[in-house]
């Protein structure tokens, strides 16, 4: 028998290896100790993981996945990056935590001045470090109050910002967010989002991408405005560029800048959670990029530190707090987080990643758009660069959603050893590493669709 020492040496194969189906013995252990002894929270497959490298994940029983989900968008350079391990493991030897809201140290500097580097936006800006997406949120919407002097809100139908009791009131995705939470912060009101396939208007058919600006903008202007939130009460639009949870949904091209606009005439914030989209995963640093649009705040997490602990609240500089102890945290800008994020900024560009999710990204597409020719069952294919879904219905024509089948083929492709992950009511979301190669997505899309098969 090989010695757990040994076997780590070894490397992770480059390839789907499946020794028992999964979850084999060890992996039910561990799911039933989970059970016993943790809350629950969204688990979305027995996938236990051991080790991991670039794209492939061993699990506790040998089995090596390929990664289409990169912990929702976190690894977005690939498991255990060499570059940036390195950088964390230097850090520990020297210096953990240090109250980097209290006292000082360099690499929360740097981590700051990296970020304010690639964020969209001429104007100079200023960070707020924080653990989590929906921290990241809060601190938005602490400084969109405390700058405007404004109280009320416009969020989105679909959105997704996060589950503490700010952001909940903007997370609009599904309704058990809410179930048993109510009153979750007052002020937020929500209207319909451009969802291109799926329109909100009712508007038959194919609905024209500028009709459906228009409609949504109208909707704000006449029926929100107009009626019951007047725009002088309201701080901010809080906003994804591409709705994640809400089933991956790109809004026409336009949108984002008109929406832009309408703040701006109204002396609006337009607050940007980029926390699933950014550090490259839609072909651009930032999805903002992509629609033209400067936000006042950006919202960010996930993929920020690789892994480590870590979120961010990007802020226009004039925005900031007037005066100290309006806001803070203890973990925020942690030293280990502080020195991921340069390192996985640095690595992004020596390695080329946004470049390559851009390239990948196309060649991912028309690959799912081949599977979706094969599969009528699949209604939509749809993504920007590595962000990609493809959404399951029951009827081409009616688009109809078929959760059943969708959740049916998230876990055959799981047990033929590829990790996707659910989302929205239909759509399966594939988001493999930055990094990946063509031919990875090859063997990608070869387990997929062979899940497919087995499911319909
Ligand atoms: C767009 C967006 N905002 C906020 C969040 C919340 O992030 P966290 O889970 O780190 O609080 C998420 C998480 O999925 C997200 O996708």
């Amino acid at each position: 028998m090989i010695s757990r020492e040994v076997e780590h040496e070894k490397e992770i194969p480059e390839k789907i290896t499946i020794k028992v189906v999964p979850p084999g013995p060890e992996a039910r252990k561990i799911v039933e100790l989970d059970s016993k002894y943790l809350v629950k929270t969204t688990k979305s497959l027995p996938v236990v993981g051991e080790r991991a490298k670039g794209a492939f994940v061993e699990d506790v029983d040998g089995n090596v996945f390929l990664d289409f989900a990169s912990g929702i968008s976190v690894t977005n350079m690939g498991h255990v990056h060499p570059r940036i391990t390195e950088a964390v493991e230097k850090q520990l030897h020297k210096l953990w935590h240090f109250a980097g809201t209290d006292y000082y140290y360099r690499a929360q500097v740097d981590a700051a001045k990296a970020i304010c580097d690639i964020t969209p936006g001429k104007f100079q800006k200023k960070v707020f470090f924080t653990n989590s997406g929906t921290e990241s949120n809060e601190a938005g919407i602490k400084i969109a109050k405390v700058s405007t002097g404004r109280q009320q809100f416009i969020g989105f139908i679909g959105g997704f910002h996060g589950r503490s009791q700010g952001s909940l009131s903007f997370t609009a995705s599904r309704a058990i967010h809410h179930k048993g939470l109510f009153p979750s912060m007052p002020g937020v009101e929500h209207v319909p989002f451009p969802n291109p396939y799926r329109n909100p208007f009712g508007i038959d058919g194919y609905a024209e991408p500028e009709e459906l600006v228009n409609r949504t903008l109208e909707f704000i202007e006449k029926y929100v405005f107009r009626t019951y939130a007047p725009p002088e009460n309201i701080a901010a639009f809080m906003v994804e560029p591409i709705q994640g949870e809400g089933g991956y949904i790109v809004p026409p091209m336009s949108f984002h800048s008109r929406l832009k606009k309408l703040a701006e005439d109204n002396g609006i914030l337009l607050i940007m959670d980029e926390v699933q989209t950014g550090f490259g995963r839609t072909g651009k640093f930032f999805a903002s990029e992509h629609f033209g649009v400067e936000p006042d705040i950006i919202s960010l997490a996930k993929s920020i530190a690789s892994g480590i602990p870590m979120g961010a609240s990007v802020v226009r500089a004039d925005l900031d707090f007037p005066e100290d102890g309006l806001h803070s945290n203890t973990f925020g800008g942690n030293l280990l987080a502080s020195v991921a994020c340069v390192a996985t900024i640095d690595a992004m560009k020596n390695e080329k990643a946004v470049e390559n999710a851009a390239k990948a990204g196309t060649y991912f597409k028309k690959r799912l758009q081949e599977l979706s020719e094969k599969f009528p069952q699949i209604g939509d294919v749809r993504g920007l660069g590595l962000m990609m879904a493809v959404d399951f219905v029951r009827d081409q024509k009616t688009r109809e959603p078929d959760t059943k089948l969708r959740d049916k083929v998230e876990y055959k492709a799981f047990q033929n050893g590829l990790l996707t992950l659910s989302t929205g009511l239909s759509a399966l979301r594939l988001i493999p590493p930055l990094i990946i190669r063509e031919s990875q997505i090859d063997m990608g899309v070869e387990a997929l669709s062979k899940a497919i098969s087995q499911s319909i």
